[in-house]
């Protein structure tokens, strides 16, 4: 088979303040040890890269943690250090994720020196309420100093987190928030609702949240505002036109290839023979900082059982769907392993298909759950 595209993620793990909704592998710190993490994730890359070949990689996703709490010198060593040991596409798709302090807003002008053409901005709410019942350290002001600064350190691609469904939120203060951003020009959206995970301080003393109807009621208004705006919806929470699209995560959707480094990073890789690989990286910073190895934790190829859901998992929550011809491609298996399932779907009123695309119906996609566990192997 054709070489997929490849992108590359690399995870800095480290935030000023662990939020309590959050339930990435981020890590408080007073204290970055930037030299020696970008030294071991220069190494990590490198055994990677033997692995590879000529493969030119053609998106880079530096994301966290904070990874704006590194230095401008740190972040320019790492993509150098990048540059040199892997082919890079001309067109390279760079972004990195930023939190909206002032002192990480000094520093965008040198990361676009470095390299890095897009930024994922951390916003979350513009209003300073919600922000406190979020745990953030940042107030709605430096959001809108980090975004001005994003604009004059030449970013003409940048993203703003947003999420919805917030502690005692209602529908007009979810849609101020997308107001305000829309009104900024960001070129992308990024709208979650926020969602209570295990292992986390909201996990175990929720705040009080809008129930399921002014939940519905948020999604809506939402929804019809950024298409109003022109923001199209293209996945589950990504909003933008389509040259504003994230390069990076359509690559994941549509199940293709890439390398993590860094903690806890994730990879998967399909070789010739068809077979996919996923695997992850020791997942504690202190832990990866003093690995010599770089082992690939927990490495499993993919059996013919699990294909279907993992293609599923990532390709119906793009609203475009899929090619069958793509599945076939993406997961080395014959259509006919999930033709039965996908005709039931479709007369269910979950998926439609038009010619040989196949995609979440508007109702499919409000359960898009349930319509990814008909792919799934039982346990
Ligand atoms: C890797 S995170 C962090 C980026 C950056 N450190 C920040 O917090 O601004 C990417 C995004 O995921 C979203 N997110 C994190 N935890 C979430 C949760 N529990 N529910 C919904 N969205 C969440 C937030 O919008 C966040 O900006
Ligand atoms: S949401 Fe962002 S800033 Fe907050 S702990 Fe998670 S990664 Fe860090």
């Amino acid at each position: 088979m054709d070489s997929l595209p490849l992108g590359l993620y690399v995870h800095l793990p480290w935030c000023e303040r662990k939020c309590p909704y959050c339930d990435f592998n981020s890590h408080e710190t007073a204290q970055i040890p930037e030299q020696g993490y970008i030294s071991q994730l220069l190494k990590d890359l490198e055994r990677e890269a033997a692995a590879l070949g000529d493969r030119e990689v053609s998106t880079l996703f530096i994301g966290g943690g904070t990874p704006s709490l590194f230095s401008g010198e740190a972040i320019t060593a790492l993509m150098g250090g990048i540059a040199a040991r892997l082919p890079l596409a001309a067109t390279l798709e760079a972004t990195m994720e930023a939190n909206p302090g002032s002192a990480e807003a000094d520093k965008f002008a040198a990361f676009h020196a470095a390299g890095v053409n897009r930024l994922s901005i951390g916003v979350q709410s513009f209003q300073d309420a919600q922000l406190q019942a979020l745990g953030r350290v940042h107030d709605s002001d430096s959001a809108h100093r980090a975004i001005d600064a994003a604009k004059a350190a030449g970013f003409t691609r940048f993203n703003i987190d947003l999420m919805h469904g917030l502690p005692e939120q209602n529908d007009n203060q979810a849609k101020q928030d997308l107001h305000t951003a829309m009104e900024l020009g960001a070129p992308h959206i990024s709208w979650y609702q926020l969602t209570l995970e295990p292992n986390t301080v909201f996990y175990t003393s929720p705040p009080a949240l809008p129930d399921e109807n002014l939940l519905a009621d948020i999604q809506d208004v939402g929804e019809a505002l950024l298409a109003e705006g022109g923001y199209q919806q293209y996945e589950v929470s990504a909003y933008g036109r389509v040259g504003d699209r994230c390069k990076h995560n359509i690559n994941y959707w549509s199940f293709g290839d890439y390398i993590g480094i860094g903690a806890g990073a994730h990879g998967k890789l399909t070789s010739h023979d068809g077979g996919v690989r996923r695997y992850s990286k020791t997942r504690k910073p202190d832990d990866y900082l003093s690995d010599s190895g770089f082992k690939r934790v927990g490495e499993k190829v993919l059996n013919a059982a699990e294909l279907p859901g993992e293609f599923m998992m990532n390709a119906l929550r793009l609203n475009t769907g899929f090619e069958i011809a793509d599945f076939t491609a993406r997961t080395g298996l014959e259509w006919s392993a999930v033709a039965e399932t996908v005709e039931q779907q479709i007369a269910r009123g979950l998926l439609e298909q038009s010619g040989n695309t196949i995609r979440a119906s508007a109702v499919g996609r409000r359960f898009l759950d349930t319509l990814i566990a008909e792919f799934l192997v039982e346990p």
